[in-house]
């Protein structure tokens, strides 16, 4: 039997993240304030603690892990690799398929990865009070068990139809001591004013940031600051750890290098955090295909412009340059509640630009086919959202079997599904629909863009 499990020790944890800024053949835009200049980072001082903004900002290759973090972090981690060699039998192909288990957590995604080290980097700052937003209710999970082990107070604004979808994960949250409340929410001026004029809303995660960065900036006692689970650069840097544990896991399995790497992406963290060391790998010379996986109702990264906009529906972050479907985007209810955000970490959209990375779309109903098929051979069951990155799986395994190659599939097993057992009913039910978003809704979405700052796709055209 071939080894399908591949662990690693305590011991062989990095001790340090990888940071791509430091490599990125063109460097990234800067992000911009109200009028139109680049930001120092004391204007993001009201909203994230002084030591999370110097690792925003920062383009050191290298940052070292604090030992008090990796003391959290030996809960689950060093994460599984395993072999899906159950689906490579099922399937017949002679890919070999590798996943990096990041369902173990306890939370069950990848997302307390970066969630202790902000809870933890906020608590050495002086900081008492934590507030954030959750679609699908994984990252609010995430922060709330992190907030819990260094002792933070926790405040979460959820996504209306995920808050109704997702009861569980409220309650797993209550666990674990944090307030989650429904977004929009009558507590603040930017959640009141959507239920003015949408009382109906299903909420979006730029709704649900506006209101969580207003409870952190609002706070007379200046002891709240506001925490974000994806897009920004210290998100994604605390994510790679995912990329360089798989790698020498990779390296124990007797492989040289994966020929496609692949992650859904929503805010981009998961996708980042297993590719990035990989992205390095590629910008170094090596044939990598690297594929974030998104949903075609939500169509960032396929067809959204490269722009500067806003994080946020209130207009109240930095502009960032990045693809973006517009700060008003209401995404279609779609299950994968994570892969509905209008922007992408602008990291990870560089990197597009560069020509690094072949995004992808996927419909609803061939990720959960495919969730099915993977549930039916190796038995775990996977998240909505990395339902959409196994489909891409599935599609490169069977392409590999249609040309007789032996690839190497390393993909990204973000979270389980366990919570998230509604969208399977109703896929099984046949009440899931596809939903492509009309060339009309995108326009009408992106056209505040044209008031904005222009953001100059500038690439060094070796890709
Ligand atoms: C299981 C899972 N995977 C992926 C995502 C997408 O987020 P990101 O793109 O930041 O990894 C989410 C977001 O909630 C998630 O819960």
């Amino acid at each position: 039997m071939e080894p399908i499990k591949i662990a690693l020790n305590e011991s062989d944890i990095p001790r340090q993240w990888y940071n791509l800024a430091a490599d990125l053949p063109t460097p990234m835009l800067p992000p911009l304030g109200p009028d139109g200049n680049p930001i120092g980072p004391e204007m993001l001082a009201p909203v994230f603690p002084m030591n999370l903004i110097e690792q925003e900002v920062s383009s050191e290759r290298w940052i070292d892990i604090p030992d008090e973090i990796l003391n959290l972090l030996y809960r689950w981690r060093p994460s599984p690799l395993r072999r899906a060699l159950y689906l490579e039998k099922r399937l017949e192909t002679p890919a070999r398929i590798y996943y990096k288990d990041e369902s173990v957590s306890p939370p069950g995604s990848h997302k307390p990865n970066t969630a202790v080290a902000q809870a933890w980097y906020n608590k050495q700052f002086g900081i008492e009070r934590l507030t954030t937003e959750t679609g699908a209710g994984q990252w609010g999970s995430a922060l709330a068990f992190a907030c819990q082990l260094v002792g933070l107070e926790c405040k979460v604004f959820m996504v209306r139809i995920s808050f109704d979808q997702k009861p569980f994960r409220q309650m797993m949250m209550s666990t674990w001591g944090a307030n989650c409340v429904a977004s929009p929410s009558s507590e603040t001026n930017a959640g009141r004013k959507v239920l003015e004029e949408m009382p109906d809303t299903p909420g979006s995660l730029g709704i649900a940031i506006s209101e969580a960065i207003e409870q952190a900036v609002t706070d007379p006692s200046g002891k709240t600051r506001y925490s974000l689970g994806s897009v920004l650069n210290h998100v994604l840097l605390h994510q790679t750890i995912i990329g360089l544990e798989a790698k020498k896991q990779l390296e124990i399995a007797g492989e040289k290098q994966p020929d496609v790497v692949i992650g859904c992406a929503g805010g981009g963290s998961n996708f980042a955090g297993l590719s990035f060391p990989f992205v390095a790998d590629k910008i170094n010379g090596a044939d990598i295909k690297i594929v974030p996986v998104e949903p075609t109702a939500c169509p960032t990264m396929t067809r959204a412009p490269f722009a500067y906009d806003f994080g946020d529906t209130a207009c109240t972050t930095p502009l960032l340059a990045m693809h973006t479907l517009g700060h008003a985007f209401i995404p279609p209810p779609i299950h994968a509640g994570g892969l509905r955000y209008h922007g992408m970490a602008p990291l990870v959209c560089q990197a597009i630009v560069e020509g690094l990375l072949e995004p992808r779309a996927y419909h609803q109903l061939q990720s959960y086919e495919a969730a099915v098929t993977w549930s039916r051979s190796e038995g775990f069951i996977p998240a909505p959202e990395t339902s959409q990155a196994l489909a891409a799986v599935i599609d490169e395994a069977t392409k590999a079997k249609e040309e007789g190659k032996e690839k190497v599939i390393l993909v990204n097993y973000s979270g389980h599904g366990l919570m998230d057992l509604t969208g399977y009913d109703a896929y099984f039910s046949g009440k899931l629909t596809d939903y492509e978003l009309p060339e009309e809704e995108l326009q009408k979405y992106t056209k505040d863009l044209e008031s904005l700052p222009k953001a100059e796709a500038r690439k060094s055209g070796k890709w």
